[in-house]
């Protein structure tokens, strides 16, 4: 598709001098007025060059560029030389392209022949998949799918929590006071049980931490009895964790989780100490980051066993030996922040010019409208309670608002609640910026008249019943979109519903770059409000065949757009509801 800005910047390089077509694209502005044109150009900065007033080099400009054909107006307003595009030609570019490439608009080859890593989601094994770790996975998911759009290859990983020194505490535990019908017959609910049982334990009598941390230390000794139980809490609670993603429709890579680098420790601590980084401190051992202003990295506690960051720097430097990234990307709670700032610094000191290509993508808390969670206190909200919920709940509306009554099949029925009750916690998490911190409250998540998940679903929807009901012109339409008059798609509600979908493909790239895909979300919440706008405004499905049929084209476009911007999402788009 034709890059309309960079393609304004090329014809004004050549009206004005000593002002590049790239520095012009620069500094050429998208007003937030359309009186004022949709693309401005400010003349200030050539006065100098061009020793001249800036008003009178705008005046100058624009009469040498009115005669372009994309533009059906241009004028100068004081130092601006304001252009409007011709809507014609604007919507044949953006509406054959739309049309040409279907579920491919928006795809671009930015990241061709580099590999991006998205680490997302890594809940810990044994406790629960809670609400807090959705953020996690969903925004994780779509930064994933983000990048895939973007032309990048992609590795999806879950670092799972599967090791450290809770394992020493579950086991212990589970020796104490478990059970194993009860592990298998509900695996994550029981082994959080003894969790908390642990904890009120521990604190009547210390020496069962003692008792805890000995026995982390036989696990990392590969001791077969421990290393047995371990086996299977992961295998028991992967299975649970499993059921999640299907709901959501995630799939991962890699599960290489902490315990997948507990071999490969000894080549960090021998070379970190061999570059002269590592510290003794009170017996353990450390890298002073001091001179950083951060706290110091722990590399081995005093017992000799590893931790979180040791694993994090490990899988890091295996990550760029095995897949050479291009970029390595973290999505992970801010909490965390002081954590990434530690072993990214700890990777650079060690002299890997790759540190910069790490990328710590961070974002906020969820809470809850009933208080905060705590899984020592056995206080969380189950992500699979939340989204059965969720689908129940949507169930209920639909069968209320019989938006689709006699419409669905029962199936159908079924199936769209999951699509929408899903597809609304997932939209809910995109919506904010993602670093906002923010409370979970199902009034505003089912919601199908806010700027929700559903909202945009229905009006996908209703485009598709648009489409439907005049299957042989659409078909007649797509088979020539260039053909269409667009003389018909040229009222202001029209064009700004066409703006919005040419912008759609620098919308990816913009949120690509953010690591944000509320971008995502925002722009298809406005190409929905956009098209029910146009929807209301005017008659798509009139008697005259030419302007039906270009009506038809818009409504496909936005369509498409639509259903691209959630797949972005990892949201599913009902034809109908
Ligand atoms: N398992 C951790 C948690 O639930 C998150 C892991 C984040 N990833 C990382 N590479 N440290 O808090």
């Amino acid at each position: 598709m034709i890059d309309f800005k960079k393609e304004i910047a090329r014809v004004l390089s050549g009206a004005v001098e000593g002002l590049s077509a790239d520095e012009i694209q620069e500094i050429l502005e998208i007003p937030a007025d359309t009186k004022l044109g949709d693309y401005a150009f400010p003349c200030f900065r050539l006065a100098k060059l061009m020793r001249k007033a800036p008003q009178a080099i705008a005046a100058q400009v624009a009469e040498s560029v009115a005669g372009e054909a994309m533009f059906s107006k241009v004028e100068s307003v004081g130092a601006y030389v304001n252009m409007f595009m011709d809507r014609g030609e604007f919507g044949r570019h953006t509406l054959t392209a739309v049309a040409a490439e279907k579920d491919e608009f928006g795809r671009s080859d930015l990241g061709k022949g580099k590999l991006a890593i998205v680490e997302f989601s890594s809940p810990n094994i044994a406790k629960p998949f809670h609400i807090g770790h959705i953020r996690s996975t969903v925004i994780g998911n779509s930064i994933y799918k983000i990048y895939d759009f973007l032309g990048y290859q992609t590795v999806r990983i879950n670092h799972l929590g599967d090791y450290g020194t809770q394992f020493g505490k579950m086991i212990t535990a589970y020796r104490r006071w478990g059970n194993r019908q009860d592990v298998e017959q509900s695996p994550i609910k029981t082994l959080l049980s003894y969790y908390v049982k642990f904890h009120e334990e521990a604190e009547k009598d210390p020496s069962l931490e003692e008792e805890a941390r000995a026995t982390f230390a036989r696990l990392e000794n590969g001791e077969k009895e421990e290393k047995e139980l371990w086996q299977w809490f992961r295998d028991e609670s992967l299975k649970e964790f499993m059921r999640v993603y299907d709901m959501l429709g995630i799939e991962f890579d890699s599960y290489a989780g902490e315990s997948f680098y507990s071999d490969k420790m000894q080549r960090v601590l021998d070379e970190l100490s061999d570059k002269g980084l590592l510290k003794e401190s009170a017996g353990a051992q450390i890298v002073d980051l001091e001179e950083y202003k951060l706290p110091p990295a722990l590399i081995t506690k005093s017992d000799g066993s590893s931790l979180y960051i040791t694993r994090d720097i490990a899988a890091a430097i295996y990550r760029k030996e095995h897949y050479n990234f291009h970029k390595n990307i973290y999505v992970v709670a801010s909490q965390q922040n002081l954590h990434f700032q530690q072993w990214f610094k700890v990777v650079e000191m060690m002299g890997y010019d790759w540190a910069k290509d790490c990328v710590h993508v961070p974002f906020g808390l969820v809470s809850l409208e009933e208080g905060t969670m705590s899984t020592r206190h056995g206080r969380v909200v189950f992500l699979e309670d939340v989204l059965k919920r969720a689908v129940e709940q949507t169930r209920q509306i639909i069968h209320e608002k019989s938006i689709s009554k006699g419409r669905l099949s029962e199936e159908e029925m079924e199936e769209t609640a999951k699509m929408v009750g899903i597809g609304a916690v997932m939209f809910n998490e995109l919506s904010n910026a993602k670093i906002k911190d923010y409370t979970f409250a199902w009034g505003k998540v089912l919601n199908f008249e806010g700027e929700t998940g559903p909202y945009v679903q229905y009006t996908h929807a209703r485009a598709a019943a648009v489409l439907r009901s005049a299957e042989e012109s659409l078909q007649a339409v797509l088979a020539d979109p260039a053909g269409a008059d667009m003389s018909y798609i040229g009222s202001d509600s029209a064009y700004q519903l066409l703006r919005l979908i040419y912008r759609f493909p620098q919308a990816v790239v913009d949120a690509g770059e953010k690591y944000e895909p509320s971008v995502i979300t925002r722009h298809v919440v406005d190409i929905a409000q956009s098209f029910n706008k146009f929807y209301h405004d005017e008659h798509i499905l009139v008697d005259d065949e030419a302007e039906k049929r270009a009506k038809l084209l818009l409504t496909y476009a936005a369509k498409q757009t639509i259903k691209n911007g959630l797949a972005l999402l990892g949201i599913a788009a009902p034809e109908r509801m």
